[in-house]
């Protein structure tokens, strides 16, 4: 086994933007919009231009934003909301007696400050900026808040500006199958399957190209667990399609386009065209570049949202990816995707975000505590980490070769690899289903095809020195180690990699608190993130 080590190379990332501790304050979150009055002034205005985005096909536009107040403000700020109608009548929740006024019951997706080009805008009233809209499938418009973010008082609303077609088919993100000449692709879109079929037009380059239907997913309000997913962060996750290209040749550059046949004229909405190479075959001597990493989020890269600033280096990271794509086979993220935190609108902007990566090489995921941990929905931990979400937008927004949709645990071979991702938000003790399913994978593996085996997991199960361990005197996970270490040392697993503590540490070969050896690691380790 150790004589082929020169053929892969792990690049990771462990934490790709700093932070304190784990519990994040989302931007969105620092907005009381459920406490907006409303001081709409005639002598205020709000002008966005263009009202017609993509119309050369393109699901990203900048748009100008002109506005102005009779009553500046350095503590005034532009709100975007989408859809553009966005004052209601009532909220969910509502005291019946208070809904006789007209109320803002959703965050706006993302805002910025009025005084952002103009410094003197709290004198002369006038501001314009700059911001990046996405194919979201619906309109957006622009408000103009008074009041700073705790008590956001309404002066001024824009005209309506939307994409030339907001149900188009977007963000494509590849995954490895169930068996490993199968990739799988992963699809947004407004078209739900009652107006139009989904499908992949897809095919060996320079080849006869074939059509593959799609399985549509989407969730409602009811299939999150709390607030801020339910109420004020709630956002229809329209409609998320994902289709299996099976019986792939190995190692062989496939192009492919997703896109929509609608019923009742026949014709057919796509996607431009993509491609990606498909899995080596099992065993076979290849080179393999995969980077694992967690932690990542998004940032906006018009610079809003910015009041909390942590997230912005997951913008050099995606770059950095996107640079190195030409030399990588697959990524991992495992865990703490996007932190959208139950702010829904985020996980379209993450996966706009991730498009040139995850649309050409598989981007798979594991569960962290942002995605899944939520008081008595099944998390292992019971924290209010998910926002509410509970782990229904990442298991339904990206796929992984996983048994049961809301256990986030599977195996993975990949070239010379086998992947055993382990779902730490979801109980793995001894007697689990989890842990008979590590066991499994652990002991399953052909080791002539797959010489390295790779355990994944979000928060560290093994051993770690960041300081909200150590502070607890466990140096990892409460019992972690007690229910897997065996299992690592009994089938010889060759590296783990977590994520969730933001700083990269490395140990060697331990068991039982005690270095086996110290013979140097051989696989290529690179850093790429920022660490606290
Ligand atoms: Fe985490």
């Amino acid at each position: 086994m150790r004589e082929q080590q020169y053929f892969v190379i792990l690049v990771i990332v462990v934490g790709a933007f700093q932070e304190v501790n784990c519990h994040i304050e989302k931007p969105l979150s620092g907005i009381a919009i459920h406490k907006t009055t409303f001081h709409l002034n005639e002598k205020a205005h709000v002008n966005a231009s263009p009202a017609v985005l993509g119309s050369n096909g393109q699901h990203s536009e900048h748009v100008l934003v002109e506005f102005s107040s009779p009553y500046p403000s350095d503590d005034d700020w532009i709100g975007v909301f989408s859809a553009a109608d966005f004052m209601s009548s009532s909220c969910p929740g509502d005291n019946k007696k208070s809904v006789n006024r007209p109320r803002v019951c959703s965050v706006p997706i993302k805002f910025q400050y009025a005084n952002i080009s103009n410094p003197r805008y709290n004198s002369t009233g006038g501001g314009s900026m700059k911001l990046q809209l996405i194919n979201q499938r619906s309109d957006f418009s622009f408000a103009l808040f008074s009041g700073g973010l705790l008590n956001p008082k309404l002066v001024a609303i824009s005209n309506k500006v939307a994409f030339e077609n907001p149900n188009a088919p977007v963000y494509p993100r590849l995954a490895l199958g169930k068996e490993w000449n199968e990739m799988t692709v992963t699809w947004t879109s407004g078209y739900g399957p009652h107006v139009a079929e989904p499908v992949v037009e897809w095919g060996i380059k320079g080849g006869k190209s074939k059509l593959s239907h799609a399985r549509t997913l989407t969730y409602g309000p009811n299939d999150l667990c709390g607030p801020p997913a339910r109420t004020i962060g709630w956002r229809d996750p329209g409609y998320i399609h994902t289709s299996f290209l099976k019986e792939l040749w190995p190692s062989s550059k496939y192009t492919y386009k997703v896109g929509h046949r609608l019923s009742n004229a026949g014709a057919f909405i796509w996607s431009k065209e993509y491609h990606f190479k498909s899995s080596p075959f099992p065993g076979q001597d290849s080179l393999q570049h995969v980077v694992i990493f967690g932690d990542m989020g998004k940032a906006e890269v018009d610079g809003s949202n910015d009041y909390s600033s942590t997230q912005r280096p997951s913008l050099n990271t995606t770059r950095q990816l996107i640079k190195d794509l030409n030399k990588t086979d697959a990524v991992f993220h495992i865990g703490d995707i996007c932190y959208a935190s139950g702010y829904l609108s985020q996980w379209d902007q993450f996966t706009a975000q991730i498009e040139p990566i995850a649309s050409t090489v598989p981007y798979m995921i594991a569960s962290g505590n942002h995605e899944r941990d939520w008081p008595h929905s099944g998390s292992f931990y019971h924290g209010v980490d998910s926002g509410g979400e509970c782990g229904v937008p990442a298991e339904t927004m990206f796929y992984v070769p996983n048994q049961n949709r809301d256990k986030l645990w599977y195996s993975s071979d990949y070239g010379m690899f086998r992947f055993c991702v382990a779902d730490t938000e979801q109980d793995w003790s001894k007697g689990t289903d989890q842990y008979k399913f590590i066991e499994h994978c652990l002991a399953s593996v052909d080791r002539k095809k797959q010489p390295w085996l790779i355990f994944l997991a979000h928060r560290v199960l093994g051993y770690s020195s960041t300081s909200f361990y150590a502070e607890t005197g466990y140096f990892a996970e409460r019992l972690g180690r007690v229910h897997l270490e065996k299992l690592w040392k009994k089938y010889k697993v060759d590296i783990a990699v977590y994520g969730h503590a933001h700083n990269y540490e490395r140990t060697c070969p331990v068991y039982q608190s005690l270095c086996t050896n110290y013979e140097k690691v051989t696989t290529r380790v690179q850093w790429m993130g920022q660490s606290t």
